[in-house]
């Protein structure tokens, strides 16, 4: 057993006895140099001086990092995926390379931690266009005793660390280091190896040798050679205590606790009850980690604000499923300051009053129309239902209506302070979608009337503009996948929120590293080729016969909207868009993979 708290202070102790400064933690906002809202890891901060610019501090530095990512907010609720996590880091700056990094690491995970050197088995990176294999840390590793058959060479999308999003950062090829659950057998037969996606080989932490700056016409080789390590705190807290669930830790025990308590229901019977426990968790803590943190944030419609707003009323929506009450949650922020965190990171202590009101506001206001907005929404399902119901009695081959439209989302939204986000999850518990292009029609109208009445409240514009430029981007990526990879690829699914766009096609293998490049640069030299994005309207049939794309539906009536983007793109779509491809900054794929059986699924961002 070993606390959190242990593992903190054994990693800097480690570190420090090594030569290394304690620099401490930054704030989790981004401070907008590098295009991402939130410090989404611990080298981000030092970005300058892995860059080559002298740390007052010195060429050796250490800290315990606080991270927030909410790209996979979806996925929380499952056991590994959390909006806040700490990062344990440890960095060398133009000092010590490969050779010693190995050794430290290796001997962190046996000696300090216990681990059998027999058993561990590390990653390097295998070689490409940019980069050469790096035989150099697998020969190391060899000489520290790691067998050679627990050394993998493997590519770019394993054992290469970059910012994702972000140009003229430092980046390069990782060392990664796994080690084998004995209480996870392998689920598709005895002998599996680190390749193997049973969730047998637990990712333990990685070291980058950022020997590289990613720049718009490739890789720059840096005039300093850096190591940037990255031990994950909570994921390796729980594999050391023997869980394969991260609620388990001394990190939420507490909260598990207390939300079973106020509940009456039980969290390990799995379910939906334990689902709607880990949303909770998640999310009340990385809520009390940004009203807390030093740029204490608060809710609002805009930027960072807004995504803790989201949070915040995600989690409030879940806590109406358990019952649980603002006193409950505000117990749980309480645990999290005075119990879990407080030791390390004494500013939640201090701010304990402030994050308390900020949480207790913000829960008021939602609930306020939390109950009125359920109604509204309820109402609306109802009418489809009926509607659904009588023309099928009229009609048997009709198509019922499973999607809430635009507007009325749209009025949850204004009306009631839904996020999108909300109404979509509530839609899809009822087997529905909500339809967003018609949601972000209703937001451009009700912008436009605002801007005429004066009311305009500056913050919605901007979540609104990166909508409809993720709008456009969808539709150059859907041409570039066509070109790149086959022109049979259509629309499987689309959904953008002001953060990313989420494209889903058919396709019915893994793209690769090759593609993934391939289809970024052309969407790329689209934008800045800075076309105009023409509109028109016609008769579908017409274009149908010009090879516009997209569903043909009777929703669109006989005349269509479709927008243009040169020979490029040619789409059937509601809109909106962009009046020129040259607005959308710069395109970067974040992520690629499965979405169902022969659907893939592109998740992409649009930086600065
Ligand atoms: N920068 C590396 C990571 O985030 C260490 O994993």
């Amino acid at each position: 057993m070993i606390t959190s708290q242990e593992l903190r202070k054994k990693w800097l102790q480690f570190y420090v006895d090594r030569g290394h400064i304690d620099i401490g933690a930054v704030s989790l906002v981004g401070d907008g140099t590098t295009g991402v809202m939130f410090n989404v890891a611990g080298m981000q901060p030092l970005m300058p001086y892995l860059l080559g610019e002298k740390h007052p501090k010195g060429k050796r530095l250490c800290n315990v990092q606080g991270c927030v990512r909410t790209v996979d907010i979806e996925e929380v609720g499952d056991s590994t995926h959390f909006t806040f996590f700490e990062m344990m880091g440890n960095w060398s700056l133009g000092d010590y390379f490969k050779k010693e990094k190995t050794a430290w690491s290796l001997e962190f995970l046996t000696n300090c931690l216990g681990l059998n050197k027999e058993k561990i088995v590390s990653t390097v990176f295998i070689g490409d266009a940019n980069a050469p294999r790096d035989d150099e840390t697998a020969n190391y590793l060899l000489k520290l005793g790691i067998a050679k058959e627990n050394i993998f060479y493997l590519d770019k999308k394993h054992n290469w660390w970059e910012l994702e999003g972000s140009l003229n950062t430092p980046c390069g090829p990782d060392n990664e280091w796994f080690y084998p659950r004995t209480d996870v057998p392998c689920m598709h037969g005895e002998k599996c190896d680190v390749n193997c996606d049973c969730g047998r080989f637990v990712e333990i932490g990685n070291d980058v040798y950022m020997q590289y700056k990613k720049t718009e016409n490739g890789y720059q080789e840096l005039s300093k050679k850096n190591v940037d390590t990255g031990f994950g705190l909570d994921r390796l807290l729980a594999f050391l205590n023997g869980y394969t669930d991260g609620y388990k830790t001394d990190l939420f025990s507490d909260v598990i606790y207390l939300l079973e308590e106020k509940s009456g229901k039980s969290y390990n019977n799995g379910g939906e009850n334990q689902r709607a426990m880990r949303i909770i968790a998640d999310h009340i803590r990385t809520v009390v980690m940004l009203i807390g943190d030093e740029n204490a944030l608060k809710p609002s419609n805009t930027g960072a604000g807004y995504i803790l707003r989201r949070l915040l009323r995600r989690a409030v929506r879940y806590c109406k499923k358990l019952a649980l009450t603002l006193q409950d949650i505000l117990s749980v922020a309480t645990i999290y300051i005075d119990k879990v965190y407080g030791e390390a990171y004494p500013r939640l202590v201090k701010q304990k009053a402030e994050i308390l009101k900020e949480i207790s506001e913000e829960v008021t206001r939602f609930e306020l129309t939390l109950e009125k907005g359920m109604k509204e929404f309820e109402k609306f399902m109802q009418a489809i239902e009926r509607k659904n119901k009588y023309m099928l009695q009229q009609e048997t081959t009709y198509k019922a209506q499973t999607e809430l439209s635009g507007k009325q989302a749209f009025q949850l939204y204004e009306t009631y302070g839904f996020p999108l986000e909300l109404i979509e999850e509530l839609a899809k518990e009822r087997g529905y979608t909500v339809d967003k292009e018609g949601f972000d029609i209703a937001f451009k109208e009700h912008q436009q009337k605002s801007h005429a009445t004066g009311q305009f409240k500056g913050g919605l514009a901007d979540q609104s503009i990166q909508s409809t430029r993720l709008h456009t981007a969808t539709h150059l990526l859907l041409a570039a996948l066509q070109q790149t990879l086959s022109k049979d690829i259509i629309q499987k699914g689309s959904n953008i929120t002001p953060e990313r766009l989420r494209f889903d096609f058919n396709f019915d293998r893994p793209l690769t590293p090759e593609e993934l490049r391939k289809i970024e640069a052309l969407v790329n030299s689209k934008i800045q080729a800075k076309i105009p994005v023409v509109f028109a309207e016609m008769p579908a049939e017409e274009a149908r016969a010009q090879g516009a794309c997209g569903i043909f539906n009777d929703k669109y009536g006989d005349i269509v909207k479709t927008y243009k983007i040169s020979d490029f793109s040619f789409e059937f779509c509601g809109g909106p868009h962009v009046e020129n491809t040259g607005e959308l900054g710069h395109f970067k794929i974040v992520k690629e993979q499965s979405s169902s059986s022969g659907i893939r699924r592109i998740k992409a961002i649009l930086e600065e």
